[in-house]
């Protein structure tokens, strides 16, 4: 008798499968978000003889073999050039400039006289090559593909035998196995899998693009994320022009590093001092801005913060606004100041925000929330070339924060001179040669504020 094609629920959220239809999904509680599909049909592993289990001492560790990307910046990032015959999942948001970055990438190995194969499953040919003339393609072994159907994209990639590979998006592409639409759950996991087997199997480096949404859901991708080695994100906000990429996993190197990058005519620059682009239009010797020394990944990063404190037109409820900066711990933060520094808030509006669209997630930035508001109520500036950065805590006290040498560095690269930070960790810096900075260790935001103002 034959089988009846066996069907699963799949929640298009986060993937949770039942057997049965739920309203609602009891693995990340969305509602009306299970959906049926057809279950593949396993395939017939157990007809090839088993593998072997090796004794751990016979294992001969390999050196994997990388291509270099000529953009360093983003080599850093995959932890020094993409490794052959890996899957790389790049995630977005819709217009972000993910397949200008992919296209870039596939020109400079073209360049570099490698065969690439670009497929796109949203756009046409013509589309592509006006984005490759903007970027300056050249004459290299550059094949392009539209075509959405993953066993026609398969024999096209064994027949040209390309050393790198993109998929322009996972979402639009579909596999004729399965009766699911394109973008559903199943249908993405099915198109990465056969990507990452045919990666394997040629020693192809493979780039999956990855819609997502503001939410942070892939919705896809993010069920996605263990079976490919390595995701990246690609984000920024779309006023801003500079775009962040790095990484979330990496089974080669480390998740640590990030780059950034400008979007301009040309595609994509990436900014080899980010700090100088971030601070470069900083107003001279305004009061409520700020100059903190954050880390961003692995590598130190100037922002400068600032806050406006004006009367309040809600009068019971005025506002606290953040851009950049987490709500919570900045609501906290004007608690303390309220609390440690005799200030009252009750009739003003607050607004914070990083200059350049940046966000700054570390506490090491807390000091410099607390000087940019007493800064603007005292409308009084900081010294210009002061950078700040220390956690603050609940009774108001300064404490040490990571990697402080690397944060005091990158403000003297800057021409910074001075540096406030917390006491706590200024003994281990004198054994540190820091010529011409003036290193002021503060215990408490009281002692903070009247070291400055
Ligand atoms: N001529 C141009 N000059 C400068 N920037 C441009 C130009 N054309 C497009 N862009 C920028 O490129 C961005 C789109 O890039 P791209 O198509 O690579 O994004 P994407 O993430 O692939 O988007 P999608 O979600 O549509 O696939 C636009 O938001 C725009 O800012
Ligand atoms: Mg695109
Ligand atoms: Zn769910």
């Amino acid at each position: 008798m034959k089988d009846k094609a066996k069907t699963v629920f799949i929640c298009q959220t986060c993937g949770f499968r039942s057997p049965k239809w739920l309203g609602r999904c009891p693995s990340c509680g969305e509602w009306n978000s299970l959906v049926e599909e057809v279950e593949e049909v396993a395939p017939a592993e157990f007809s090839f003889p088993p593998s072997e289990a090796l004794l751990y001492r016979d294992i001969q560790e390999i050196k994997k073999p990388r291509l270099k990307i000529p953009v360093e910046e983003f080599n850093k990032v995959l932890g020094g050039g993409v490794v052959l015959g890996s899957l790389v999942l790049i995630g977005g948001e819709p217009g972000i400039g993910k397949s200008t970055l992919l296209l870039q990438v596939c020109r400079d190995f073209a360049d570099q006289g490698e065969r690439v194969l670009y497929i796109s499953g949203e756009e046409s040919l013509e589309q592509i090559k006006l984005r490759g003339d903007r970027l300056g393609v050249k004459d290299g072994e550059l094949y392009l593909l539209a075509e959405t159907n993953m066993e026609r994209i398969l024999v096209q990639a064994e027949k040209l035998q390309p050393r790198v590979l993109v998929l322009d998006s996972v979402q639009t592409v579909f596999s004729a196995k399965l009766s699911s639409s394109p973008g559903t759950i199943s249908q993405v996991r099915e198109v990465a899998s056969e990507i990452f087997r045919y990666s394997k199997k040629n020693q192809v480096s493979s780039f999956l693009i990855g819609h997502i949404t503001k939410e942070g859901s892939l919705a896809g991708p993010k069920s996605l994320e263990h079976m490919v080695d390595v995701v990246l994100l690609f984000e920024g906000e779309r006023d801003h022009s500079h775009r962040v990429l790095r990484a979330l996993k990496n089974r080669f190197g480390p998740v640590s590093e990030l780059a950034i990058f400008e979007m301009a005519s040309g595609g994509l620059q990436a900014i080899p001092n980010p700090s100088a682009f971030f601070l470069k239009e900083r107003p001279a010797d305004e009061s409520g801005s700020v100059v903190v020394s954050t880390i961003k990944g692995t590598r130190p990063l100037l922002a400068e913060i600032q806050a406006l404190v004006s009367p309040t037109l809600f009068v019971g409820n005025p506002r606290r606004m953040t851009i950049g900066l987490d709500h919570f711990r900045t609501a906290m933060l004007l608690a303390i100041i309220e609390r440690k520094l005799g200030y009252s808030f009750g009739g003003e509006d607050i607004y914070l925000n990083v200059a350049g669209g940046l966000t700054i997630e570390e506490p090491a930035a807390d000091l410099g929330v607390v000087l940019a508001v007493v800064s603007c109520l005292k409308n009084k500036p900081l010294p210009r070339d002061m950078v700040v950065f220390g956690e603050v805590g609940l009774s108001g006290e300064i404490r040490s924060v990571g990697s402080p040498l690397s944060r005091i560095k990158e403000a003297l690269s800057l021409g910074f001179k001075t540096v406030l930070l917390p006491k706590g960790g200024l003994t281990l810096l004198e054994k540190e040669n820091l010529p011409g900075v003036r290193l002021l260790g503060v215990q408490n935001v009281k002692e903070s504020v009247q070291f400055i103002f």
